[in-house]
């Protein structure tokens, strides 16, 4: 039994604006019954001011899907399209007062039926709009694409494969694509390490290397007698200087590649350039 929250049960014995609206403006209509859940979002919008005046679904899923859609469809109505596309798969888990981690992914298709709602107003025809359609699909069993799970990493901080199962479905069934996933989630996550390091103060960036070298890199060669010290960092260049027992030795250029590199690209950005004095 799934621990939901009291607005959650409420939300599935009464579910607001279940049904179709006739002749909407805005159709978005993701997942499939194949994959055990479906939504199908429709809204009336005003076209002089853009604000959903009224939103309405159809949903094939659990308690929590149709406690996501229904209140999904309470968020939406006054809002203007700019304002609803604004809507993320964390505020209607937060609308309910916060969902199971096991079913985040019901949050995650109310989001997508509201993008796929507005891309269809904005395209100008209620046809059904896939989400990522033209793109690859990386999970078969749920027909996830690759933008789907990006985006998920991206809004909710997942860092494992477990998290973008439960937040998109995608790896919760054969599990083939588990080992795609997990090099989506480490190329996402090295890109994001190196592009806040970009945007660090020399200050920061000297406090986050001298940090690693301390307490990883250091004691690693203080065992030979080695020490390395910190010279200057320019943008992603880091310039180091050998002291002790590693000062001149033959075997420092593979300590730097083996044991700094190594330590500084995990730890802090995977694009770091080192150089020995
Ligand atoms: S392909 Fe993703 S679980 Fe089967």
């Amino acid at each position: 039994m799934w621990n939901y929250t009291e607005k959650v049960f409420e939300h599935f014995k009464n579910p607001r604006n279940v049904g179709e609206i006739e002749h909407p403006d805005a159709v978005g209509e993701v997942g499939s019954l194949i994959c055990g859940d479906a939504l199908k979002l429709t809204l009336k919008i005003d076209k002089a001011t853009e604000k959903i005046t009224d939103a309405r679904f159809k949903t094939f899923g659990c308690a929590s899907a149709i406690a996501s859609s229904s209140a999904l469809t309470e968020m939406v109505k006054g809002l203007t399209l700019t304002e609803a596309a604004k809507i993320t798969n964390q505020q209607i888990a937060d609308f309910l007062g916060g969902l199971p981690g096991e079913k985040m992914h019901c949050s995650v298709m109310g989001m997508e039926a509201l993008e796929a709602a507005i891309k269809n107003y904005r395209g100008g025809s209620t046809e059904k709009v896939m989400i990522g359609g033209a793109e690859r699909v990386v999970c078969k069993c749920f027909s996830v694409t690759e933008s789907v799970i990006l985006k998920a990493i991206k809004l909710n901080n997942l860092h494992t494969v477990e998290e973008v199962t439960n937040f998109t479905k995608a790896g919760g069934g054969c599990g083939s694509c588990k080992g795609e996933i997990e090099k989506i989630l480490k190329d996402y996550w090295a890109e994001a390490e190196h592009k806040s390091f970009m945007k660090m103060t020399v200050v920061e960036k000297i406090r986050m290397i001298e940090k690693v070298l301390s307490e990883d890199v250091n004691p690693k060669l203080k065992a030979d007698g080695g020490w390395i010290e910190l010279v200057d960092v320019q943008g992603q260049k880091v310039k180091l200087r050998f002291l002790g027992m590693c000062h001149g030795c033959p075997s420092s250029g593979a300590t730097l590649k083996n044991v700094v590199e190594k330590e500084l690209k995990e730890r802090i950005d995977p694009e770091i350039i080192i150089e020995a004095e």
